[in-house]
C-alpha cells in the first residue's frame, strides 16, 4: 500500500489570472485550461469509483487498503476544490465549459453498474494524469514564465496524480476486474478523452479570439507532436498499459516525488484529512 499524504497548497486563487497566464502562449493556455475544466466533474467521479470499489470489499479486506482510499480521495478532493477556484477566475475571461455538462450526462450510463467499470475507467485517466506529470515535471521551462502560484498550481497536482496512480489500479486487480475491460476502457477512454480535450480547447481558443493565429497552431504542433511534445513522448509508456503484465508501478515517478520533497515550502499536510 502507498502512503497518500493530503497536501494543502499555499497559494491564492481568489485574485485574477492573466488571460494567457501560461507563457503568453494562447495554446498552452487553452490546454491546460480545458484540462483544468475537466478536473471538478472528473475527481468528483473518480472520487465515488473508488469508494463504491473499496465498499465491495469483503469486509476483512477493507482494512489493508483503508488509509490508502482515505489518502486519494483526500488528494483529489482537494484537487477539484482548487481547480474549481482557478476555473471560477478563467470563466470571467468568457471561456464556457462546455466539456463538463457533456461527461456528466455521459457518466449517468454507468449508474448502477458493476464498480468494476468505474475503476477500470478511472485507473485509465489515472495512467494519463501519470504520463502528463511526468512529462510536465520534466519539461519545467513549459511554465517557466508562468506566475509562480500558476505553476506551483499544476506542478504540485502533476506530482500527486503520480504519487496515487496505482490506487483504482490496485483495487480494480483486486476486486478481480479483468483484463479485457481493463484494456477495453483504456481504448474508449483514450478516444474521449482527447476528443473532448481537442474540443474544449477549440472552444476556449475560439471565445478567445486565438484560434485562428499561426503562432497558436505552431504552438499546438510543438507542444504536442514535437520532439518534446506530449503526444511523441507519452505514446510509448501509454501503450504499455496494454500489456498483460502492466502494472502502474513499472513506470518511473521519480520527477513527481522529487518535486514534492523539494517544494515542502509550497504546502502543509493536512493531517486526518480524507
Ligand atoms: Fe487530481
Ligand atoms: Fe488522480
Amino acid at each position: 500500500m502507498t502512503e497518500l499524504v493530503v497536501r494543502r497548497l499555499l497559494i491564492d486563487l481568489s485574485q485574477p489570472v492573466d488571460r494567457h497566464w501560461c507563457n503568453g502562449d494562447p495554446f498552452l493556455t487553452a490546454w491546460f485550461n480545458a484540462l483544468s475544466m475537466s478536473f471538478p466533474v472528473g475527481e468528483q467521479f473518480f472520487i465515488d469509483a473508488v469508494r463504491n470499489g473499496f465498499k465491495a470489499l469483503p469486509e476483512a479486506e477493507q482494512a489493508a487498503f483503508m488509509t490508502e482510499i482515505k489518502g486519494f480521495i483526500g488528494q483529489e478532493a482537494t484537487h477539484r476544490r482548487i481547480h474549481a477556484l482557478f476555473n471560477a477566475q478563467i470563466e470571467k475571461h468568457g471561456l464556457v465549459n462546455e466539456w463538463e455538462p457533456r461527461a456528466r450526462e455521459r457518466l449517468r450510463l454507468l449508474d448502477g453498474t458493476d464498480p468494476r467499470h468505474g475503476l477500470a475507467i478511472t485507473a485509465a485517466n489515472e495512467h494519463f494524469t501519470a504520463l502528463f506529470a511526468e512529462w510536465l515535471l520534466s519539461h519545467p521551462t513549459l511554465l517557466d514564465d508562468c506566475e509562480p502560484r500558476l505553476r506551483a498550481l499544476w506542478h504540485w497536482h502533476s506530482a500527486e496524480e503520480a504519487e496515487h496512480k496505482c490506487t483504482a489500479f490496485d483495487l480494480y486487480q483486486h476486486l478481480g476486474g479483468s483484463e479485457a475491460w481493463r484494456t477495453r476502457w483504456m481504448r474508449r477512454v483514450t478516444l474521449i478523452f482527447l476528443t473532448d480535450t481537442l474540443r474544449q480547447t477549440a472552444n476556449n481558443l475560439k471565445r478567445d479570439g486565438t484560434l485562428w493565429q499561426w503562432r497558436t497552431w505552431r504552438s499546438a504542433g510543438r507542444n504536442l507532436l514535437g520532439r518534446h511534445g506530449l503526444l511523441r513522448c507519452t505514446f510509448r509508456p501509454w501503450r504499455a498499459y496494454f500489456k498483460p503484465d502492466f502494472h502502474p508501478n513499472q513506470q518511473s515517478s521519480d520527477l513527481s516525488s522529487n518535486w514534492l520533497n523539494e517544494n515542502a515550502q509550497l504546502y502543509v499536510k493536512v493531517e486526518g484529512a480524507a
